[in-house]
């Protein structure tokens, strides 16, 4: 791709991003509008006019505005159902897209190829009608159902991934649990985050990694929820790092209340331990808060970071986005741990056991286990939600891995592994 492609390519990605909540504000008023019609349309006698549609999708953005910008502490049960309903109005509203596109496409080509076989075209507009009539409202109740499921089952799951990871130079078995992306606030009850501390608690870690998005926003009450993080137990302690949504929250307010209830916070800095004679040298990189579609590739201060660290350690660091893996690899820390994507959420199952997600849009390392140049990145599909209180096959997760020696016999590791390495061994609690 030339450079005047890729840059005009990068600015529509930048604007689309900067824009996109409140671009998603508009599209999600025009899908409360637009899909229920849809559906009731062969009930409706007459098509509506014009400044009727414009006047619903209008009153929607009002009550959407409102509802955004309003300060709330807490969110009422009704609203998160009607925020619920939108999301899923929305997803229809792509699918209706799409299915109204493919619909036209055949009506042109139908058109083009009249003159050369006037009766078959006849046939295949009004079959093509009758399908679409068919498979329109049944694809958005199957979208629908999916949604409903996400918001009840699906952000319920929990999975605990075992990763065990050949490491070289290593004199004991390390094992590290990790937890990322909790974002304490409105969609996390204080009963669920005591039972995330319990099950991690439960893994008996060496140490515990935090990496970043641990609050979600200004109005996350800290106070009410970090004394249970207080709670997390390792034998050589518990590390955190901050993420976007802690910039937003306030990253030094954030960080100071991490550290009241003893919990390290390694902003571009580094710590080295000692796991019952074995040297692990942790190095923490700050997230700083920037645009949280964008990935960070480089940080100069991770070249100094490395420079700094004791000859023959091995090297483990938390970096809240993953694009950081290269510059990883490359300075040779043996394991890099990250979170940001949510694994993205949402996502469909595909071909060979993975899932494809919407956080492939942003990075190419979306969820689980990546290898390069024997260094490893683990992409944790973390413990909160953002926005909404959904995840579709994709569970909440705690990542617990076992650092060994490598075993001579064992076949070499591929360059790059897909998510979930260790797929025989995952629980899904
Ligand atoms: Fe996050």
């Amino acid at each position: 791709m030339s450079l005047p492609l890729r840059r005009t390519r990068a600015a529509a990605a930048r604007f689309f991003f900067r824009n996109f909540f409140h671009g998603l504000l508009i599209a999600a008023s025009a899908a409360l509008w637009l899909v229920p019609l849809r559906l009731l349309a062969p009930l409706l006698p007459t098509a509506l006019p014009v400044w009727l549609h414009c006047t619903g999708i209008a009153v929607f953005y009002a009550i959407n505005r409102s509802i955004v910008t309003e300060r709330r502490a807490r969110f009422p049960a009704a609203l998160r159902i009607y925020t619920a309903f939108a999301f899923i109005c929305l997803m229809c509203m792509a699918f209706l897209l799409v299915s109204s596109v493919l619909w036209g496409s055949t009506h042109v080509l139908a058109a083009l190829s009249q003159g050369l076989f006037p009766q078959a075209t006849a046939g295949l507009r009004s079959s093509v009608d009758a399908t679409f009539g068919l498979v329109v409202p049944l694809g958005m109740m199957a979208i629908g159902s999916l949604m409903v499921f996400g918001y009840t089952f699906g952000q319920r799951q929990l999975r605990i991934a075992r990763v065990s990871l050949p490491v070289a130079g290593l004199r004991r078995q390390l094992r590290i649990a990790q937890i990322s992306d909790i974002h304490v606030g409105q969609n996390l009850s204080r009963r669920q985050l005591s039972g995330f501390v319990a099950a991690v608690n439960r893994l008996e870690p060496d140490l515990i990694c935090i990496t970043g998005d641990v609050a979600d926003g200004p109005r996350s009450n800290l106070d009410r929820y970090f004394p249970l993080l207080g709670e997390l137990r390792a034998r050589h302690g518990v590390w955190a790092i901050l993420g976007n949504h802690d910039h937003y929250a306030g990253a030094e307010r954030v960080a100071a209340a991490l550290q009241r209830v003893g919990i390290g916070v390694l902003c571009d800095s580094a710590a080295t331990l000692d796991v019952d004679g074995q040297a692990l040298h942790v190095i923490g990189l700050d997230d700083r808060g920037r645009d949280w579609a964008r990935g960070v590739s480089s940080a100069p201060v991770l070249d100094e970071l490395v420079a700094a660290a004791p000859a023959g350690v091995p090297i483990l660091l938390l970096s809240h986005r993953p694009d950081i893996f290269s510059q990883a690899a490359r300075c040779g820390a043996v394991l890099t741990l990250s979170g940001h994507t949510h694994g993205g959420q949402l996502a469909v199952p595909w071909f060979g056991g993975r899932r494809r997600n919407l956080a492939e849009l942003v990075t190419p390392f979306s969820r689980g286990l990546f290898a390069r140049d024997g260094a490893f990145l683990y992409v944790n599909c973390g413990l909160g939600v953002t926005g909404q209180r959904i995840r579709l096959f994709t569970p909440r997760e705690i990542s617990l891995f076992e650092l060994a020696a490598p075993v001579p016999e064992r076949a070499a590791v591929p360059s790059v592994v897909p998510e979930f390495l260790n797929r025989a061994a995952p629980e899904i609690a």
